[in-house]
């Protein structure tokens, strides 16, 4: 298994030339589940006391597995938040793994560690967060929520020693992702969702829930959740205001930016998240909008010392690590998790190789995309917008259609092989309606696309 012969040769060239075939395929098909009692069927018991070899595994994978998959990078794969990594941060993904780099402390990953913190400098350059600003690459964006909320509240514990023993509470608004609510129970915080009716959180509207807490709770209160781009709708709410309050009730806050944290490198909406400079933490997926396999979030912080209390491990087998011979920023230290691939690397090979300005024009071309399909749509009769585009995503309905025909639709574009755009739901006058949904991130998406899918609604 660890000796290199013959068969490990023959895997590494099937391996290679799979990789290349894929990533240079700009339509791969538009692959579907299947049930697990078909594929089994199908591929049979893989794993067995003499294994089957690396060239029936491998066939069983490109012939059938992998084809009971969806290439989150297909063109018409506009769902959810899709994905389309660089071709450079996909080899590199390669490259990381191939150099077995252990991502916690500095003295084992230095080398990787340092590409991972020139794309964090990028990163952290493009919040406009003030001086000792930093952060760490996470799995994504739960654990970058979780990891930031975990320090606020160690936070709030440590700055007074009444608040040991008590529930915490958090504060966000009722858009913000699913993520920030599981991460809350997590840690066993109570959450209050401020109902936004379709808008921005703002503000205003946060020092009146504040003003309306009981004194117990007032208490209780620790971090404050902003979005800077709703999954749903792209929606940022008002970082400046709500930054305000912030500051005046003295409790932590943490921005949200897992899908929208890619746009904060497009001029053209960069002037939407004014406010984030002031933030304590903020979380950004590189595997969302910039362009990065999966899976790498990140988490930045105001003040990391803040961020080390909170999550840096202590044990007698780790003390060399944090020894002056193995001197060197330790990213274990500032997020949940100890062992860590140095998942940085694909998007610092990428940046480094291509230069910031291409990410800016490639993320600047999804908010195109979001204004093209806007215009297609009021130009279509049976179609019409549900609100302008936010960001990239575009929210539509299309006219007359009640749930199950946006289901079946969604269904059969799929199972046809033309596109997956699911449907999502919207609160209008105080009534969800079911509508559609398109959320651009890959460059490649052209209007053609755009086109054969809103002509499959007629
Ligand atoms: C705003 C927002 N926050 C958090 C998440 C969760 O991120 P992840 O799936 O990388 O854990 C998402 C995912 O879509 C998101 O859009």
């Amino acid at each position: 298994m660890h000796s290199i012969d013959m068969d490990l040769v023959e895997m590494t060239l099937d391996v290679m030339k799979y990789a290349i075939d894929r990533i240079s395929n700009v339509t791969p098909d538009l692959g579907a589940p299947r049930k697990e009692e078909d594929l089994m069927r199908i591929v049979g018991e893989t794993v067995t006391p003499d294994g089957i070899g690396g060239e029936a595994a491998f066939k069983l994978f490109r012939d059938v597995l992998v084809k009971a998959t969806v290439p989150i990078d297909h063109p018409r794969h506009l769902a959810f938040v899709p994905a389309a990594p660089t071709r450079a941060a996909i080899m590199f993904d390669l490259v990381t793994s191939a150099s077995s780099i252990h991502g916690a402390y500095w003295m084992e990953g230095g080398g990787g560690i340092f590409c991972e913190n020139q794309a964090m400098k990028w990163l952290v350059s493009l919040t406009g967060m003030p001086n000792g600003t930093f952060g760490v690459f996470t799995s994504g964006g739960t654990a970058a929520n979780l990891s930031a909320i975990v320090a606020a509240r160690e936070e709030w514990r440590n700055k007074n020693a009444d608040h040991i023993g008590h529930k915490g509470l958090m504060i966000t608004s009722d858009a913000a992702h699913s993520s920030v609510q599981a991460m809350a129970k997590v840690i066993d915080a109570d959450m209050l969702m401020i109902h936004c009716e379709g808008d921005n959180l703002t503000g205003k509207e946060l020092q009146a829930t504040i003003n309306q807490l009981e004194e117990k709770d007032r208490k209780r209160l620790f971090a404050v959740v902003a979005t800077g781009g709703t999954t749903n709708a792209g929606i940022i709410d008002e970082l400046d205001t709500i930054a305000d309050v912030c500051e005046k009730e003295n409790v932590w806050f943490h921005i949200d930016c897992a899908y929208g944290g890619g746009a904060l490198a497009a001029k053209s909406v960069r002037h939407l998240f004014t406010g984030i400079e002031r933030a304590d933490s903020v979380t950004i997926d590189p595997h969302k909008w910039l362009f990065s396999p999966y899976d790498c979030g990140a988490v930045i912080y105001k003040n990391m010392e803040l961020a080390k209390n909170a999550h840096s491990q202590k044990g007698s087998y780790l003390e060399i690590f944090k020894d002056e011979g193995a001197h060197g920023f330790n990213p274990s230290e500032y997020q949940i998790q100890l062992t860590r691939r140095v998942r940085g690397m694909p998007l610092w090979f990428s940046l480094a190789m291509h230069g910031t300005d291409k990410y800016r024009v490639a993320i600047e071309r999804g908010i195109e995309l979001a204004q093209i399909a806007a215009k297609k749509i009021e130009d279509r009769p049976y179609l019409e917008l549900v609100r302008p585009p936010s960001l990239s995503v575009v929210l539509y309905r299309r006219k007359g259609w009640t749930p199950d025909q946006y289901r079946e639709w969604t269904y059969k574009n799929h199972r046809d092989g033309v596109a997956l755009v699911t449907p999502t739901k919207w609160k209008t006058n105080g009534e969800f309606e079911t509508v559609s949904r398109f959320c651009f991130i890959n460059p490649d998406t052209t209007e053609k696309d755009i086109d054969v899918i809103l002509d499959t609604m007629e």
